[in-house]
Parts: C-alpha cells; sequence; structure tokens
C-alpha cells in the first residue's frame, strides 16, 4: 500500500494538485513556537529560533516554487524587545546569518526581500545586512519575501494616520477623497495586495498586532505545529484548506 502524504511522490502529487487551483497570492505567517521546540528538547530558547531560521528557507523555496507571490513572515515584533537582551540580541543576527548563507540561492530563484517595520530601530548590523538583501535582490520578479521586521500593526496605523493629517493640512490631501485604497497607500505594505492566507503555527489564537488592517477578509489558518516542525507539508495542507473555503468578502 502506498504511503498517503510522506513520501516524495505524494507531495509531489499533492503540489500539483495545488497548483491546478487558485494558490493563495499572499500568505502571511506568524512563525510562533521556536522557544517551546527548544525547551521540548532541552536546548536554550535561541536554538528554536535558530531551527526556525532554516524553515523559513524551506517554506519560501516551496511558496515560490506554488507560484505564491507574496510570503509575509513576522520575523520580530516591536514588543519582542521586552525578551531578555541575550535572546533579542540572538534574533538580530539571525537576518545576516540567514541573508549571508540562503540568499545566493534565493537571488537565483527570482526571490525579491522586502521588509515592513521600523528599519531605523534595528542594530546596525541587522539594518545593513537586510538592506544589502533588498537592494541586490531588487530587480528579481519571483516571489517576495517581506519580512516584518521591529514591525508592529497599531503603531503602523498610527503613523498612517499621521501621515494622512499632514498631507490634508499642507493640501496634498482632501480629507473628503480618503477611502479604503487610499489609506492602503499609507500603511508599510503600500503596493502589496493583502494577505489571502494567515498561518499561524503553535496551537496560539491571537493576531499578536499583526497586520491588523491588511487582514480584515484574510483566511485563517491555525494549527498546534510548533514552528521550527512546520514543513511543506503543512504548508501544503493549509492552501488545500484555504482552496475549500468560500470566500465571499461580506457578500452572499
Ligand atoms: C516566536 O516564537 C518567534 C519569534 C519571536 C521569532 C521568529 C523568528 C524566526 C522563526 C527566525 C527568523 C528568521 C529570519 C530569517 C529573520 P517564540 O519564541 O515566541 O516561541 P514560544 O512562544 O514557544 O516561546
Amino acid at each position: 500500500m502506498r504511503k498517503k502524504t510522506t513520501s516524495p511522490s505524494s507531495l509531489q502529487e499533492r503540489i500539483e494538485q495545488v497548483m491546478e487551483k487558485p494558490v493563495p497570492e499572499h500568505i502571511a505567517i506568524i512563525m510562533d513556537g521556536n522557544g517551546r521546540w527548544a525547551n521540548n528538547r532541552a536546548m536554550p530558547r535561541i536554538a528554536g529560533h535558530h531551527e526556525g531560521m532554516k524553515v523559513v528557507r524551506k517554506i519560501t523555496v516551496m511558496a515560490n516554487r506554488l507560484g505564491v507571490k507574496t510570503l509575509t513572515l513576522y520575523a520580530f515584533s516591536t514588543e519582542n524587545w521586552k525578551r531578555p537582551k541575550s535572546e533579542v540580541d540572538f534574533l538580530m543576527k539571525l537576518p545576516e546569518e540567514f541573508l549571508g548563507t540562503y540568499l545566493p540561492e534565493l537571488a537565483t530563484e527570482n526571490v525579491k526581500v522586502q521588509t515592513i517595520g521600523y528599519m531605523e530601530q534595528l542594530p546596525p548590523h541587522t539594518y545593513r545586512a537586510v538592506e544589502s538583501a533588498k537592494e541586490r535582490t531588487k530587480e528579481n520578479t519571483g516571489l517576495i519575501l517581506n519580512f516584518a521586521l521591529n514591525y508592529g500593526s497599531r503603531a503602523e496605523i498610527i503613523e498612517a494616520v499621521k501621515s494622512a493629517i499632514n498631507e490634508a493640512q499642507k493640501g496634498i490631501l482632501s480629507p473628503e477623497e480618503m477611502n479604503e485604497d487610499i489609506f492602503s497607500n499609507y500603511l508599510m505594505t503600500k503596493g502589496l495586495q493583502d494577505p489571502d492566507l494567515l498561518i499561524r503555527t503553535s496551537g496560539e489564537i491571537r493576531l499578536s498586532n499583526f497586520m491588523l488592517w491588511q487582514l480584515a477578509y484574510t483566511e485563517f489558518w491555525f494549527t498546534d505545529v510548533l514552528w521550527p516542525d512546520f514543513s511543506e507539508e503543512h504548508l501544503i495542507q493549509a492552501i488545500e484548506e484555504f482552496q475549500n473555503r468560500q470566500r465571499r468578502f461580506g457578500g452572499v
């Protein structure tokens, strides 16, 4: 008897089946559970983050292969600064390690690196690594790998409101013409379509200040799997379930 989902050929079959239907164009992921993964193995929390970094590569490659246009990954929130300094320092080194190790491969696959978040507040070494990856891949036309780094959605919305007010005061924007499309252009996600699918790992069922405006009509998919254990099969499963949902956007 053939094994159901674990053999490479059945993964290949599932990929082909998924690609016969509309694949979510923008997937956003709250990558949660690194600490618990490490804790379960009596390892330091940072070991979980390091393992999680490898999963980022795997999932990016698979999303690109499936034809996903944008993958937004919540890598560090504005609230994450509250963690112990040693953990924050480690997390701030991960983008450099990730890009140093995997960017050549991802760039060959036409991946374009972008970010949302307060980049100027990152340590200079992190900022430089990310900005250089963005610069190096800016002409690429494949998957947009959008890292949410030092990102917080409420702060983003407040900044957007302030910019709009400022432009209204200068006469660049008339308050009457403000609408959802125009407001979206003041957000850090300007130019990106809203996520079609949100995935959160590790069993937590909350948004944690992530893309509050942009997720208004997004399909949510939660799993108990911890991020370091998240695999290509899980991504395919999320997309399969997405494809079986009916999106009505408030209609009937
Ligand atoms: C949440 O898990 C995870 C984070 C705050 C960091 C996520 C970062 C990565 C997955 C690696 C990022 C990689 C790149 C390339 C930037 P947690 O620590 O809150 O886990 P816990 O809830 O089990 O404690």
